[in-house]
């Protein structure tokens, strides 16, 4: 089955995607032209309409399943709400016709800044209706990264709650929003959600409360269609300089190719509950808690809080209280549960699983099999799924019940994918050797642009290699034909999942008066995949003490958000640098992990330098 429906996926791709189109969505108006690809532009399913809302909710409306979950939620505190697709619908609903009022329309942007709420996923879907262009930011990002983003993308509004609940703490959200606005012309509204209760300052004639403006809408909304391409989201993410890409999404591809991951994927049947432990704010947010799961028809689990609050059981007793039946989750919070111990997942039962899955970052094999083993009792297949912010949807997976699992490797590719592992001047790499891992076709869920830098948009992902979709990973195939992703070669690291940029985090550090230079790089870490080490050198007769390391710590999760918080701060009193200026990250990262420094060093402008970073190791 798998081979057949691949082969037929990339040798005729329009045949493929055009038929499974127009299966598996509802269309207001059928597309004219499967695929217009003028690279690095594609324009899928051109002329065609449809409202991504109206697919997630309105037609199950009337396919039986009005009654059905479509969102099972627990709060941190324990306070569990369930929205059936009909109850979705109306808020939705109202949400769309909130915006409306405060005089949005297609094409506006809005910012979402909201804790794990099911309201979060009713902003998305209400901007999704009226085709105003989301913008989620992680709720742990801070107030300076709020305003370069809602900057960047001229926000009309913003829509976020007073806070949030993280280890039986609040999250100040209102609070980072209201600093944020302080720099943020662009924004002329604030819609407030009452989540925890506890006072924050409203603006008189900017901020409104949810439960005023949004609860007192009519709760119908007539959905306009859009053209295929309209614009759905801009997810920021890290890149290789200070800052953030605007990565751009739209419509009718990007809903299909999530839509047909649930199929295949995730296997999805009708009575299936899909726990999946990401934030909103994250891409997988979007893609399997948000888009593809309603689309498909789905019962969602969502959880507010952290997986060890109040005990590090919690997803454990997630999963038997909900009865959820597919689990997808990142490595580091394997990895996280299996340090804290068997005994957290043995004291309870986990029998309604039957699928297992991990996103984000390499699963290390002895991850896997402790997942497979403990989390699965070997009855669950787990689908080991890369792909990217920038590519919407699943690229690489097992395919369960279909292919056989390899612990560590993501395997074969999902329908359209043609991956290739490349080396500098192109060529395939021979089976077994590692090199950079390229996409060497367009796909439905593809990002189209970069917001607002087209420029960069070319430069990032479509120059390395003329034709190709550059991915920032290093990849090998094995000779099965299996593919292994190793992990970024760009200047991008991946923090417990997060992606970070060291050219962000280098900048957040000189931004402090106390600093010269700084460089930051990866080191291996057992929990967290990578942890940050950054090198710093300070200006003329500041003095190097331990308080002030805390205090570059605290001023990176200030700049960007406590994810960012640097695990370790060295001073230096010079950076090692090549001739021509540049720093010589290598060295660094030798450095980083306790190793003397190998490689070579003949483009080293001081050795001296090196000599006294080692010293002081
Ligand atoms: C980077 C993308 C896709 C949603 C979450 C992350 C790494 C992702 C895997 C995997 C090995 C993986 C890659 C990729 N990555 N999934 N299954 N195996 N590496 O999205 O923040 O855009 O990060 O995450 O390095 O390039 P993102």
């Amino acid at each position: 089955m798998y081979k057949r429906l691949y082969a037929e996926s990339v040798n005729t791709p329009e045949r493929f995607w055009g038929r499974q189109a127009r299966e598996l969505l509802f269309w207001r108006r059928p597309f004219k032209k499967v695929l217009n690809w003028k690279l690095p532009h594609a324009k899928w399913f051109e002329k065609g309409q449809l409202n991504v809302s109206e697919n997630c909710l309105d037609r199950h409306l009337t396919s039986g399943r009005a009654n059905k979950a479509a969102m099972i939620f627990e709060g941190e505190a324990g306070d569990v709400r369930t929205l059936t697709y009909r109850q979705l619908h109306q808020e939705v609903c109202r949400m769309a016709n909130a915006l409306t009022a405060l005089g949005l329309v297609r094409g506006d942007r809005a910012a979402i800044y909201m804790p794990m709420v099911p309201e979060a996923a009713i902003a998305m879907l209400g901007c999704a209706r009226i085709g105003v262009i989301h913008t989620v930011i992680f709720g742990g990002f801070s107030s300076e990264a709020i305003k370069d983003r809602v900057n960047d993308c001229q926000a009309r509004v913003i829509i976020t709650a007073d806070g949030g609940w993280r280890r039986g703490r609040i999250v100040e959200l209102k609070e980072n929003v209201d600093r944020a606005l302080a720099g943020t012309p662009t924004v002329e509204r604030v819609i407030v959600l009452k989540r925890t209760g506890h006072e924050v300052p409203m603006v008189e004639g900017r901020d409104r409360w949810w439960h005023d403006l949004v609860a007192s809408q009519p709760s119908s909304h007539k959905a306009k269609a859009f053209g295929s391409e309209n614009p759905l989201f801009i997810l920021y993410t890290s890149g290789s300089t200070g800052k953030p890409k605007g990565v751009l999404h739209t419509s009718a591809g990007y809903l299909l190719q999530n839509h047909l991951a649930m199929k295949y994927v995730f296997d999805l049947k009708d009575d299936d509950i899909l726990f999946c432990t990401a934030d909103v704010g994250w891409v997988t947010g979007h893609s399997y808690i948000v888009y593809g799961p309603l689309s498909a028809g789905a019962t969602i689990l969502m959880y507010e809080g952290a997986p060890n609050h109040p005990e590090p059981d919690r997803f454990w007793a997630l999963i038997d209280r909900h009865h959820a039946t597919i689990l997808y989750t990142a490595p580091t919070a394997i990895r996280a549960f299996m340090r804290w111990g068997d005994a957290y997942v043995k004291r309870h039962r986990l029998d309604s699983l039957r699928l297992l899955g991990s996103v984000g970052e390499p699963i290390n094999p002895e991850a896997w099999m402790w997942y497979y083993t403990v989390v699965g009792k070997k009855r669950c297949p787990i689908i080991d799924t890369w792909w990217q912010t920038e590519t919407g949807a699943i690229m690489v997976t097992p395919l369960p019940g279909v292919t056989p699992l390899k612990p560590g490797s993501c395997a074969m590719p999902f329908f359209g994918v043609v991956p290739k592992v490349l080396d500098e001047q192109g060529n395939d790499v021979p089976r077994g050797s590692g090199g950079r891992l390229f996409l060497a076709k367009p796909w439905p869920a593809m990002l189209r642009t970069l917001w607002g830098d087209d420029d960069r948009f070319r430069r990032q992902y479509w120059s390395e290699l003329p034709g190709y979709y550059f991915a920032g990973d290093g990849a090998r195939f094995d000779k099965d034909g299996y593919l292994w992703v190793v992990g970024r070669i760009d200047d991008v690291l991946n923090v417990s999942g997060h992606r970070i940029g060291t050219a962000e985090v280098e900048s957040a550090i000189v931004s402090h008066p106390f600093v010269a230079e700084a460089a930051v790089v990866g080191r291996p870490d057992e929990i967290k995949g990578q942890a940050l080490v950054c090198f710093v050198t300070l200006k003329n007769g500041i003095e190097a003490t331990a308080e002030l390391k805390e205090v570059i710590r605290a001023h990176v999760a200030k700049e960007i958000g406590s994810l960012a918080r640097p695990d370790d701060v060295r001073f230096a009193a010079g950076l090692p640098k090549t001739r021509s200026g540049k720093i010589m990250r290598r060295i660094l990262k030798e450095i980083a992990v306790g190793g003397v420094v190998k490689g070579d060093t003949t483009t080293l402008e001081d050795f001296a330098v090196v000599a006294t970073l080692q010293a002081e190791e």
